[in-house]
Formats: structure tokens, sequence, C-alpha cells
């Protein structure tokens, strides 16, 4: 499946449904709502705050590739960030958009396909370029990241998020037990073993200064799409000290701090 998907069949998928658009119940797109996609993202992702350092980029020069929804996006703007967005989903960017202007926070957005980023946004011109959970989804993952490379700044850093081959969760979808989106039919979503990550990124001019792994989801979907959340009887028993040393072998979400080369 991986290899055969357009941008455009991803660009309809993420049209269909955008990334955590189901994290409210209240009326899409106003306050209520944007603060209780956050208050879920967060409570489900925690390691998210702590891996973007949102105080850090005050007064810097963000670019966020698939900014979604925007709940980082928000973050690095109320932390004084210059923060720049490029979505490929038009229905996910026009909520970007929105929240910005309801939280009357700045920032600048383009529609289009991280593979041609030179196209949206200046090159050598980015102090932080984040990108999380969003370039495994595109047919050319490594055109991405080349294009990255031409956008930072020769002093700046690239932290981007990356599915975990070696992973609880692909081991689930492995056997039938998950998928890799709330939504089926995601129509790309390639993992990564950490060495594959560093050699992807050493290709496109970067060298990875740090990687680890985080996340793994531990609530019952059926209860967690009601807003409950209850844990996996398998997680309730587990210690909570065990849990986190297995999400730090096995989690998910691969996050991955890099500097440019020179
Ligand atoms: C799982 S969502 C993550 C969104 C956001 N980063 C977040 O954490 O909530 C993946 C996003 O990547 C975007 N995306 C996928 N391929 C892209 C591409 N080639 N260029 C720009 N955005 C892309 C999708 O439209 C979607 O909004």
């Amino acid at each position: 499946m991986n290899d055969l998907a357009s941008v455009e069949t991803v660009a309809e998928y993420w049209n269909r449904r955008p990334c955590n658009i189901r994290h409210s119940t209240a009326p899409i797109g106003t306050r209520a709502y944007f603060d209780a996609v956050e208050q879920r993202k967060y409570f489900v992702e925690p390691h998210i705050p702590g891996f973007a350092d949102f105080p850090r980029w005050n007064g810097k020069r963000v670019l966020e590739i698939g900014c979604g929804l925007g709940t980082d996006a928000v973050n690095f703007a109320r932390s004084g960030a210059d923060y720049t967005g490029v979505e490929l989903s038009d229905v996910s960017l026009a909520l970007a958009r929105q929240r910005f202007e309801v939280f009357g926070l700045p920032g600048s957005f383009a529609l289009g396909n991280a593979e041609e980023l030179t196209s949206l946004v200046p090159e050598a011109s980015f102090d932080l370029v984040y990108s999380f959970g969003v370039i495994h989804h595109t047919p050319h993952p490594e055109r991405v990241l080349a294009q990255a490379r031409r956008v930072i700044r020769p002093d700046g850093e690239f932290r981007l998020m990356l599915y975990a081959s070696n992973s609880w969760k692909d081991a689930m979808i492995e056997h039938g037990f998950d998928q890799p989106e709330a939504q089926s039919g995601c129509p790309i979503a390639f993992t990564y073993t950490q060495s594959e990550v560093r050699a992807l990124l050493h290709t496109a001019g970067f060298a990875a200064t740090d990687i680890r792994q985080d996340h793994i989801f531990p609530y019952v979907v059926e209860k967690y799409v009601r807003y409950e959340y209850e844990l996996q009887p398998w997680f309730a028993a587990m210690p909570r000290a065990m849990f986190r040393a297995l999400e730090q072998r096995f989690g998910w979400h691969m996050l991955i701090t890099a500097r440019p080369l020179g």
C-alpha cells in the first residue's frame, strides 16, 4: 500500500477526518472546542510539550511541517515564537488559521506539500523546523527531509516525530489488533528503526543528536471514543514505572532531534 498512494490521496484522507478533530464535542471552531482539543491531546500524549519545549523558541523563527489543527502551533505562538505552519489538508489548515484568530495569535500559514517546501517558505531561515507525526504519512519522506535541510538555518534545530517499527503498536498492527490512525484506511504510514532514521537524516544533511521512544496508548478504545479513560486490563495491572519502561523501549513515537551538517 505504502508506495502506491499519491499525495492527493493523502490529502483526501486527512481532509475527510483531520487529525484530532474528534478530541472535543464542543462546536467545531469555538474557543471551547480548541481548548478541549488541546486538553485531550496533551492528556493522551503528555510527552509532546517536553519534546517541543515551547518556551525555548521565544523570539525564534519556527516552521512546523504538517500543523494539522494547530495544537502545537498555538503553543509555539503563545511562547513568543515567530510561527509558520505548512499543511497539506486545506480542511485542517482552515481550522488552524481559525484557531489563531480565536485566540488572537500571530502566525503565518501555507497550504501545500512539504515535499516542495522551498516553493512555500524561504530557504535558510528557520531556527526550528518541527514536525510531529507527519513525514511518515507522505509518499516521499526523504524529499521532505531534504527540503527541511534547505529551509533550516545553519545553526538551527530539527525536531521530528516518526513512527517506530520496534514498538508495541507496530506489533499490535502486525497481528491485527490495531491500526495506525484513529480512522481506518490511512493511505501511508511508514515506520522506522532508529538506525534507519539516522541514515535517512544523514542522507538529507542532518546529524541526529538525540533519538528516544515514547508513547503507548493504554486505554480501552470503545470507552476512549466516549471520552472515558479506562486502562486496558493488562496496563491497569502494570506498575506505573513498568509501563514507563515499556513506553521508553517500545513507544510508537520516535522523538528525534537533529542538527544540520555543515
Ligand atoms: C497525524 S496528523 C498530525 C498533525 C499535527 N502535527 C498534530 O500533531 O496534531 C498528520 C498531518 O500531516 C499532514 N501531511 C501529510 N503529508 C503531508 C505533506 N506532504 N505536506 C504537508 N502536510 C502533510 C496531514 O495533512 C495531517 O494533517
